[in-house]
């Protein structure tokens, strides 16, 4: 069996999987033999494509989800706010994954996008308990995780739907409202004396970040549960690769990359690892490009998530690419660099998350500071096409920018450089020219302390060396709108 995308599926091709729709119902059995009709019908929901069954993916299996009636059930009870069904959900799910070592999450691509909000609660439920089972906690605690998961967004029912469905950018006080919804949910919770308190805090610390910019107290590090950790996680990856009215997925694999990325700034690192030994970046049946110009299919995940076993399409022969020395040095290619249409999602989602950065009156410009030439190139190629990027190779010659043109929009400033460092930068800027601009902090070092004197300089976030792409850009624009966590509302 093997996942095709929309645009290649063909009539005659038999499907290998049934395709359920928004009502829970099944839209196509497996078995069924495709048509011309059928496909367009696909397309038109907003479906990514379907598994088909054919010679050259014989024998691949696709991973065991969660039972699609508990999943419909969770999505019942997320629906009614019935807390109690909840438990129940929460207990079964949390039953399901200890005794079978081989649940993995649904393949999102197959998913439409009118049926997210209550499709996310339960999502995030599975994902918080498969990290936690990679933390080893025990079966109680995978529960309690499991249930904070599946509400941890009910107090959106506080908040009108024109408001959480907008497509657009928010207003300051809409994003206001939203950001209360955490706290709605822990309300909802709060006089249940079945429900432990541990729960109840995971619930209301969900969008904390590590380095203090989440809400809604702002805490840091070692001040948020680990629940709420787990669930911010759960909750970002769902949010990524799911496709919304106001964006497109991400791939699994470009995904887990965001959340390294972010790792240890938004994210608690122990937990970014459980995600990724819980998820695999490439999962079974879906189509790969390999480095050296091979097209293959995704056979199993090895141990090494970014190395599965291969089938290739021109020879039907596996390879496991974690142990084969013949492939050592070849690696599944990333949609990142490589497809246009890749390049056009992360742009509508760039819009659609915001949609703030097009509406402004020409480039927003950012002045970049570093010392190191590969730094400043390397965010020159994430940013270039969206803004005016000036670049500066230190401190002094920054000043002498702004002297001379005025303050940019945005800054982005290496922290260690030789003579003024970035922090010291930061002060004359400030002194000199009065500025309010915010700042991004790059560093190579990633401990608590210069997470601490980012946040007392007052800067708007800190990025980690080597740059991601992709991350890069979602920090930039988060810093731009000053919104956080527009993504997940
Ligand atoms: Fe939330
Ligand atoms: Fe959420």
């Amino acid at each position: 069996m093997r996942f095709i995308p929309v645009e290649k599926l063909k009539p005659g091709m038999i499907l290998g999987k049934n395709i359920k729709n928004t009502q829970e119902s099944t839209l196509l059995r497996n078995g069924v033999e495709l048509t011309d009709r059928f496909i367009a019908h696909l397309e038109a929901r907003g479906y990514k494509g379907a598994y088909i069954l054919d010679s050259i993916s014989e024998g691949i299996m696709v991973p065991e989800t969660i039972p699609q009636e508990l999943f419909d059930d969770g999505v019942q009870a997320v629906k009614e706010a019935n807390i109690e069904g909840l438990m129940v959900v929460a207990k079964q799910i949390a039953a399901e994954i200890i005794s079978n070592q081989h649940i993995f999450p649904e393949m999102q691509d197959l998913r439409s996008y009118d049926d997210y909000t209550y499709h996310h609660s339960v999502n995030v439920g599975v994902y918080s308990t498969l990290i936690a089972r990679k933390m080893k906690m025990g079966a109680r605690e995978l529960e309690h995780v499991c249930l904070a998961g599946v509400c941890h967004d009910l107090g959106k029912t506080r908040i009108p739907s024109t408001v959480i469905n907008k497509p657009g950018k928010l207003t300051p006080e809409e994003y206001d409202l939203v950001k209360q919804h955490s706290r709605f949910s822990y309300d909802i919770l709060a006089d249940n004396y079945a429900i432990s308190a541990k729960v109840k805090q995971a619930v209301l610390y969900h969008h904390e970040n590590e380095n203090g910019t989440g809400y809604p107290e702002g805490k840091m590090s070692e001040d948020i549960p680990l629940y709420s950790k787990i669930l911010h996680v759960a909750d970002v990856y769902d949010a990524l690769t799911s496709k919304r009215p106001y964006k497109e997925s991400y791939t699994t694999a470009d995904a887990l990359e965001y959340i390294m990325g972010g790792s240890g700034i938004l994210f608690d690192r122990e937990v970014v690892e459980a995600l990724l030994a819980a998820v695999p970046a490439y999962q079974a049946g879906t189509e790969v490009e390999l480095s050296n110009g091979e097209k293959a299919i995704v056979v199993k995940n090895s141990n090494m998530s970014l190395r599965p076993i291969v089938r290739l399409m021109s020879s039907g022969e596996d390879v496991d690419l974690s142990s084969n020395p013949d492939y050592y040095d070849v690696v599944i290619e990333s949609r990142m660099t490589l497809k246009e249409d890749f390049v056009r999602e992360v742009e509508r989602l760039s819009n659609g998350v915001g949609g703030r950065i097009m509406r402004r009156v020409g480039d927003p410009r950012i002045l970049v500071v570093d010392d190191m030439v590969t730094g400043l190139m390397a965010l020159k190629t994430a940013l270039n096409d969206k803004f005016k990027i000036i670049m500066a190779k230190s401190g002094m010659q920054a000043l002498a920018y702004i002297t001379k043109e005025g303050l940019p929009d945005l800054i982005i400033l290496d922290i260690d450089m030789p003579g003024m460092n970035g922090f010291e930068t930061l002060e004359e800027i400030q002194n000199r020219f009065d500025s309010d601009v915010p700042v991004i902090f790059l560093t190579a070092l990633n401990n608590k302390d210069m997470v601490k004197r980012c946040k007392d300089m007052g800067a708007s976030d800190y990025i980690l060396k080597p740059v991601n792409p992709i991350y890069v850009r979602e920090r930039v624009k988060s810093a731009l709108d000053k919104y956080e966590d527009n993504l997940c509302r």
